[in-house]
């Protein structure tokens, strides 16, 4: 076997973004460009020499190909041993997990999340460090410089390994492990939760349940946790093979792309309980009968009844929200007397607050929430924990949780609307529009609601010091509303701008009213202070969530 060093061309943009780097696949398919970005990652990650590394990802088209790559310049780098999930597959909370679980020096975890797939659609790497989380921003930063410099990479001349065998290879210096992709998950998520209870709650005859895991990645994992240890009909989980393209859909948990699961639960009320995860497994949506639950929601649900879980019984530490996702968590910490931290989009923020101990559930609006027991979201977490509750509380539904929560704690009207593949050039006009006037917003009212803050958020992380900037715009009134505009950093096509909305209800008797009518006045004044539709030309959002 030769080791070849192949000259190289650095590629303008390998710049992470919230969650690794995310491209079409046909950039990612160009010869050299997945090599120069991994190799990026061997030259910057000292540790990875004589360690081990992880490697896995969401099955996507190209997954596979990529992964033999990987393999070989792994080899190539000096890397001791790679643990990979079998078939190339590992789930983003599994493959943190796994790093977790075997102290690896950092894992590959190849993904572009909720994005199509397929050779039109995207493709995505993220390097995660030993404590299995995604890579600190002055990681991915000196990765990306490194790639803008590159000049040659490293990779061992070898034939594609056989994947789909659980057990060990050899690969020039190096050992290939290939594990089974679930069982140190489901290991792990065994040890969180009542099986008992929740076993004894599907099996009950009258307890409708569906689970939907989109042709994506969490599939194999559903079917193990849910059917196989938890005694759920075959029939209760649905799109369970997963597909290189998701089978023509778009693997994200929200109520337009999981539109049949929505109508059968929400709109049809044939359904208790139900649930989805996205492309990796690591986003979750819950339903029940006649009822969403806001991903915001559903995290102060999660800390308010925290000690019904094995894990969690003898309470939490804190709870963390990033800044777009409403404040629903921060009234429940207040209650219990616990730190509640705000930081900017992306799990990444979350990692030095949870190593610290300083938190021990978090969550984002975008359909993430996860704990300490691994360093990512984690889409089944998410859906055991509930079931978890709802086993714990009986003769209570998901609806009936929602609204005694909300009759303690107020409840926080939240909506998201993202215009989506908007030229660069016009959202960052309609988002400098807003930015220039936030100075001459203070004290203006949004009907009876008066603005109390009008800034672009910064984040100083609590445990390091470290700050980013320009995290996103804010208009807020006190604890009533806010209105928050950001532009996507997961985006593969022109621009999506994001626009997040939250009201505050403390009224139980107007605390069931329909969500876009509640928040029109923020909305209405967010659409004119941006300028939105002169300046992209869009009459309305793409997507409402
Ligand atoms: C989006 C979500 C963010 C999440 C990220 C990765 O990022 O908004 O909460 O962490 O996907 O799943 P964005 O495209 O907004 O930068
Ligand atoms: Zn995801």
């Amino acid at each position: 076997m030769n080791l070849r060093e192949i000259p190289l061309k650095p590629f303008a943009g390998q710049k992470p973004g919230t969650s690794g780097l995310r491209k079409k696949v046909t950039v990612f398919q160009q010869p050299g460009y997945l090599e120069a970005f991994v190799q990026s990652v061997f030259d910057t990650q000292e540790a990875l020499k004589g360690g081990l590394l992880v490697l896995g990802g969401d099955g996507r088209f190209f997954n596979r190909q990529a992964i033999q790559i990987i393999l070989r310049m792994a080899a190539a780098n000096g890397i001791a041993r790679v643990l990979v999930g079998r078939g190339g597959i590992l789930s983003t909370p599994a493959a943190s997990a796994v790093i977790r679980r075997h102290k690896a020096q950092g894992g590959l975890i190849l993904s572009a999340s909720h994005n199509p797939g397929g050779p039109d659609g995207d493709f995505g790497i993220k390097f995660n460090i030993a404590n299995g989380g995604p890579a600190p921003e002055a990681v991915t930063e000196a990765i990306y410089l490194c790639s803008e410099r590159i000049k040659r990479y490293r990779i061992l001349e070898a034939a594609d390994l056989d994947l789909d065998r659980v057990g060990e290879q050899r690969l020039g210096g190096m050992t290939v492990s290939v594990i089974d992709p679930v069982e140190d998950y489901a290991a792990l998520l065994q040890t969180l939760f009542d099986f008992d209870a929740i076993r004894a709650l599907i099996q009950k005859p009258d307890f409708r349940f569906r689970f939907d895991a989109m042709h994506a990645v969490t599939g194999p994992y559903a079917r193990r946790l849910l059917i196989d240890m938890l005694g759920a009909p075959q029939s209760a989980v649905v799109n369970a093979e997963p597909k290189e393209d998701f089978g023509g859909g778009h693997p994200d948990p929200n109520p337009v792309y999981a539109d049949k699961l929505y109508k059968d639960a929400v709109i049809d009320g044939q359904l208790d309980f139900a649930a989805a995860s996205d492309g990796d497994g690591d986003r979750n949506m819950i339903l029940g009968k006649g009822v969403a639950v806001s991903p915001s929601d559903s995290l102060a649900v999660l800390a308010a009844n925290a000690r019904l879980a094995p894990g969690y019984a003898n309470g939490i530490a804190g709870v963390a929200r990033s800044m777009p996702t409403s404040r629903a968590a921060d009234a429940v910490a207040k209650a219990l007397g616990l730190p509640c931290f705000e930081t900017p989009t992306g799990w990444k923020f979350f990692g030095n607050l949870l190593d610290a101990g300083r938190i021990t559930l978090c969550g984002e609006e975008s359909y993430g929430t996860s704990s300490d027991h691994l360093r990512e979201k984690d889409g089944l977490w998410a859906v055991l924990f509930w079931l978890n509750i709802l086993a714990k509380r009986p003769g209570e539904t998901v609806l009936s949780i929602l609204q005694d929560h909300w009759r303690r704690y107020g409840r926080h009207y939240y909506s998201r609307h993202d215009y989506e593949a908007v030229d660069a050039v016009k959202a960052k006009t309609a988002l400098d529009t807003l930015r220039v006037s936030l100075p001459t917003l203070l004290g203006s009212k949004i009907g009876e609601l008066t603005i109390t803050n009008a800034d672009d958020f910064a984040y100083r992380d609590p445990v390091d010091g470290s700050e980013s900037k320009g995290q996103g715009l804010r208009v807020i009134c006190g604890e009533q509303a806010r209105i928050i505009a950001r532009l996507s950093g997961t985006g593969t096509e022109g621009a999506t701008i994001r626009l997040y909305f939250e009201l505050f209800e403390a009224d139980p008797a107007r605390q069931n009213e329909d969500v876009q009518a509640k928040l029109k006045p923020l909305i209405d004044f967010a659409e004119r202070q941006t300028g939105i539709r002169q300046h992209t030309g869009r009459a309305e959002p793409d997507v409402i969530t």
